[in-house]
This record gives C-alpha cells, structure tokens and sequence, in this order.
C-alpha cells in the first residue's frame, strides 16, 4: 500500500532532534521561550516581511489575523468556498459575514466572479493559495487596493512559493500559515504562524494570543484568548525550516513525473512548473472519471484524497443563505482527487504511482 501520506520521523531526525528536546525538557521552558523567539525571526525572514508571530494553528493564525484588525461585528468578508472552511471558521468566530466568490479551473479565488456591489461593501478578504499554488496577487492586490479592502493571504498550502520573485505571504496586510503535520512545513502537533509588515498589527496579535495581555496579568486587548505554540513545536519546526525549500524542490520533481504520466490523457494535473508552485498536493482534475480513477488506483494500493469533497456550504455547520451558485467550484468539489506526494516518497513509489497512471485507460 502507498498511503497518502506517511508521517513517522526517520531515525536520522530523530536522532539529530531528540538531544535538543532533551535539553529543553530540563530547562523547563515550555512557552514563550527562545525556540519561539528564534522560529519567529528566522520565518519572517524567509518570508520577506518584518514581523512573525507563531500560534497553535493555522485556523488560530487566520482567526487572530482577523481579530487584530478590529472590524466591526457584520463587516463582509470575501473568500471561496473550496479552501476547506477554516477562513468562514475563523469569520464566525470574529463575527464578521462571509460572501463566497468562485475560483478559477485551479481552484484560486477569481477576482472576476466578485460583483461589483460587494468590492464597495467589504472590509476584507481572504484569499487561499491552494494545492501549493499563488493565487493571482497581482490582480487582487490591485482590486483591494482600489476598493479599500483588506488583505490576508492564507499560505497553509504554499509556504515558500513565489509570486513575481516575493514569496506569497509578503502581499498582504497579514498573512498566515499552518504547520498541521501534513503541511510543506509539518509540525509534531498543531501549529501556525501570523505575518506582516505592520508593526501596530503584530502586536496586536501578540496580545491577542496571550489573553489580551500587554504585560503579565494585565489585559489590554478585548477578546484575547490563548492561542500560542508549544517550545517543543517552535523547537521542532526550527529544526525543518532550512530544509523546507529543498523538500519543496522535491515535491515538485515528483509532480513532474506524475505529470508525464499523464501526458496525453484527458486528466489535468493542477499546478505549474515554476517558482510559483511549490506541490504541496499533486490534485487532478479528473473531470467524470474522479470515481472511476479513485477507484482505479485504491485497487492497486495506491491511496488518494479530496481536498475538498464539499464546498462550504454544502455543510450543515457552514450553511448561508441564500446558497452561492459557484459553477467552477462546484464543478472542481466533484472532480478532484488528490494523490500521494510527499518528499520521503521512495523513488520505487513514484514508479509505481506513475505506471498505473499511465496504464489508466480513459473510456
Ligand atoms: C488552506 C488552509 N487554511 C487553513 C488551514 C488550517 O490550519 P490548521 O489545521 O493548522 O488549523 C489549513 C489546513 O489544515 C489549510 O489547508
């Protein structure tokens, strides 16, 4: 079997980490120690922006973001319903309206598909780069800009991909990130990380994540809560982040070979071979064969997911009124499947993935 993903450390890993979390059992540094500090410092740099604040998760960074942008309860926000709901999460949990608008045939928001109407009324948006792609931050910017609305951009899936030569995650007022074990950067637990320029912002989330506290036992921010990461995930995902890039390169020499197997059939791989993508999930648009393919390769082992089976919503938790008509996103929810990618695939692996690609017969 080939699972879809497989997560268990290497003994190499192991052995280089277990000696620095030794060390920190004995210091009895668990939070807002130098691992944090130096996690903080090193990914804002990667990213290119000047400030970083690491969270419990992505669904905490993007809910902070949010908060720390203090909006009045009802503001509209705009997102897309095909990102897996953990943006209209994280709107809830702020009070704030969500208004979807549909993506592109690679799952990214399209600038194109928000009416003219809600570019005047809304307050901000979150856009998701999906699948290890950029959405087009050039337009969207752009439109954000024109219509006062601001940005965060949700890089869960495409932490170090580039846009124009800026890593996604530098365009908007705040960005966000999750380091859920899956992730391009994968913790041991859940993680997350808030970004941005602004200096006034940062230390808003800062205080946010710490029950509102500007010092100890002095709360100074309405609505704070406590969202702040481990020492042992800071320490852990510290220990990863030189290799990120170079894994990303990996993942994408697999996609590459998945995308020659394919060559000729009526299947589309989604992504690109460039700087922008950085194959986070290999995702295929199988148009009406998703079940007969899914089908297809769980019989020969090979495991797959859908990211995402149902758009928001379609889901009794995330229902609104009245229901969106998003013709690209409902049609890529039924099309999609997702299959292995990760950079600790064996070669023999990727092999064998490709060859029943490649022996699928389209009918
Ligand atoms: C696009 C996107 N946003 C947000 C999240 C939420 O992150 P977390 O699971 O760390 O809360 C995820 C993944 O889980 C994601 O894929």
């Amino acid at each position: 079997l080939i699972p879809f993903n497989r997560l268990g450390a290497t003994l190499e890993f192991r052995k280089e980490v277990l000696s620095q979390i030794d060390n920190l059992l004995i210091s009895g540094v668990y939070l807002n120690g130098k691992y944090t500090d130096s996690f903080e410092e090193k990914f804002a740099q990667l990213i290119g922006v000047n400030h970083a604040s690491a969270v419990s998760s992505g669904t905490a960074a993007l809910t902070l973001a949010l908060r720390s942008l203090n909006l009045p309860k009802g503001s509209k926000l705009i997102t897309t319903a095909n990102s897996g709901g953990y943006a209209r999460i994280s709107a809830e949990l702020n009070g704030l309206e969500t208004h979807y608008v549909d993506v592109d045939l690679n799952g990214l928001l399209d600038v194109r598909s928000i009416s003219h109407e809600l570019l005047l009324n809304a307050r901000v948006m979150i856009v998701t780069h999906m699948y290890g792609q950029c959405a087009n931050l050039k337009e969207i910017t752009s439109i954000c800009k024109k219509f006062d609305i601001l940005l965060i951009e949700d890089c869960a899936q495409s932490i170090g991909a580039k846009f124009e030569d800026r890593m996604v995650g530098s365009f908007g007022d705040l960005a966000t990130f999750s380091f859920y074990p899956t992730k391009n950067l994968g913790g041991i637990g859940d993680a997350g990380m808030v970004v941005t320029d602004s200096l006034e912002l940062i230390q808003k989330v800062r205080s946010l994540k710490q029950y509102g506290w500007k010092s100890k036992y002095f709360c100074e921010t309405p609505h704070g809560d406590n969202l702040r990461i481990d020492e042992i995930q800071a320490l852990i995902l510290s220990f990863k982040l030189p290799n990120l890039l170079d894994y990303n390169k990996k993942r994408l020499k697999i996609w590459e070979k998945y995308l020659h197997a394919i060559n000729g059939k009526n299947l589309r791989l989604i992504g690109k071979n460039s700087d922008c993508f950085v194959a986070h999930l290999a995702v295929i648009d199988a148009g009406s064969h998703r079940e007969r393919l899914k089908k297809f390769l769980n019989n020969y082992g090979i495991e797959t997911a859908i990211h995402y089976p149902f758009l928001d919503f379609e889901q009794p938790g995330l229902r609104i009124s009245p229901t969106p008509k998003l013709e690209n996103s409902e049609y890529l929810s039924k099309s999609i499947l997702s299959i292995p990618l990760f950079p600790n695939l064996e070669d023999h692996e990727v092999e064998y993935i490709c060859e029943k690609l490649s022996e699928y017969e389209m009918q």
